[in-house]
């Protein structure tokens, strides 16, 4: 089979984020990286993009190069994934969507509402795919959730209980760490910290695994580290559509805890626990039972959980390959096969809409306000 093109923008040497999206769109050799502006410093993006195998008039210095170059290529580039800072998302998103390319972007998709139904009527309208990329949903185990949660296994549910929390941000001596301190600034993050950041991952797998929505939310926002502007601390309260009752807990300054991603989820006829450091272990206990481990890899799961795995049962996989599980499905559905699901511009709107919501609601003291974007509230 032939290969993609892929291009990146952003993810440069020593970023966070670039080496995961690297490892997960190579892994199963549907992606060849053909094109990069992978810096904000244009020597540094296109030095480091020759080192990683991109011709040399394919390493770009700047995103808009990169929309030139490649717009009129024989063999342009099949996506585009968008890794820069936040603030950067809906201008190059929006460009490259309009010009015929395929998007993954990363969350948050934009910086606010507006912005985010923009890109979902383009998308839209062009036809193309524009996926965020919120890959602990692809993490194999949490689709057995989703799976077990729509085969009735565990009844109705009743509640969810999520938290992303970590103590990273917790040290008040380095609140001024250029690194640190543009998180909690508002020119620079917009109108949330912590929640924007790493929050509205734990609200979108709620959504996911739950295969609902979030309709109403309460939040009660907190800066712990006084010199802050924005939040490092949220605790949101959510209602989902089908009346489940949603608790999230979302910090920075969580000290001793690492990534700190966890979900619950308890209906009416049991419980289920993933925690994203065991990423490869679902806790299962059924109404009146004992607790059993479901591991990744072993028989009788989900067709979809199997199909994510890739290395026999113990070995563990990790974040890199549940980012190349949004990439096998993105490939899959620009050759027109048949594929999974994956996040879409709409998912990243609703995380918008949430973001938004959540502050309106911290500043009036916790009232109940609709979480929805505009455009769904009926
Ligand atoms: P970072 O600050 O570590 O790296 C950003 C990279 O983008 C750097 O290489 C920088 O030179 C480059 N860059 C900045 N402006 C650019 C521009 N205009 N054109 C081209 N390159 C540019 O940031 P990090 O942590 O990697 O985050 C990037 C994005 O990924 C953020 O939106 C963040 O929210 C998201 N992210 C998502 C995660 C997930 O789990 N899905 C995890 C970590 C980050």
């Amino acid at each position: 089979m032939k290969r993609l093109n892929w291009g990146m923008i952003g993810g440069g040497e020593g970023s966070q984020i670039g080496p995961a999206h690297r490892m997960g769109a190579q892994a199963d050799g549907n992606f060849v990286l053909a094109a990069g502006a992978l810096d904000h410093d244009a020597e540094r993006g296109k030095d480091y993009a020759q080192r990683l195998g991109v011709a040399e008039d394919r390493a770009y210095g700047n995103w808009q190069e990169m929309l030139e170059g490649e717009k009129n290529r024989d063999d342009r580039i099949d996506l585009v994934t968008v890794a820069t800072p936040n603030s950067t998302h809906f201008e190059i998103t929006k460009s490259f969507l309009e010009a015929g390319f395929n998007v993954l972007c990363e969350k948050p998709m934009t910086m606010t509402v507006e912005e985010g139904e923009e890109i979902v009527k383009i998308a839209e309208a062009t036809g193309k795919i524009c996926a965020v990329n919120y890959c602990y949903s692809a993490y194999p185990m949490v689709r057995e959730m989703r799976n077990m949660v729509a085969n009735g296994d565990i009844g109705k549910v009743r509640l969810i209980v999520t938290s992303f929390s970590h103590g990273h941000h917790g040290d008040a001596t380095d609140a001024d760490n250029p690194r640190v301190r543009w998180r909690y600034d508002p020119a620079m993050a917009g109108v949330s910290g912590q929640f924007a950041d790493c929050g509205i991952h734990a609200m979108h797998m709620a959504s996911f695994v739950a295969g609902d929505e979030v309709r109403t939310l309460s939040a009660d926002f907190a800066s712990t580290i006084a010199s802050r502007e924005l939040e490092d601390d949220a605790m949101v309260s959510f209602r989902m559509e089908r009346g489940t009752v949603g608790r999230l807990w979302t910090s920075s300054v969580a000290i001793g805890r690492q990534h700190g991603f966890d979900i619950q989820v308890f209906g009416e006829t049991g419980g289920m626990k993933w925690f994203s450091e065991q990423p490869n272990q679902v806790l299962y206990t059924p109404v009146g039972g004992r607790t059993q481990i479901m591991e990744k890899g072993e028989s009788g799961l989900s067709d979809e959980a199997s199909r994510l795995s890739r290395v026999a049962i113990a070995h563990p996989e990790g974040f890199p390959m549940a980012v190349a599980n949004i990439y096998v499905d993105l490939a899959a559905a620009i050759r027109g096969e048949p594929h999974g699901d994956y996040p879409k511009a709409v998912d990243g709107l609703r995380s918008m809409a949430a973001v938004h919501q959540a502050v309106a609601s911290a500043n009036e003291d916790g009232a109940w306000v609709d979480a929805r974007p505009p455009m769904f509230r009926t």
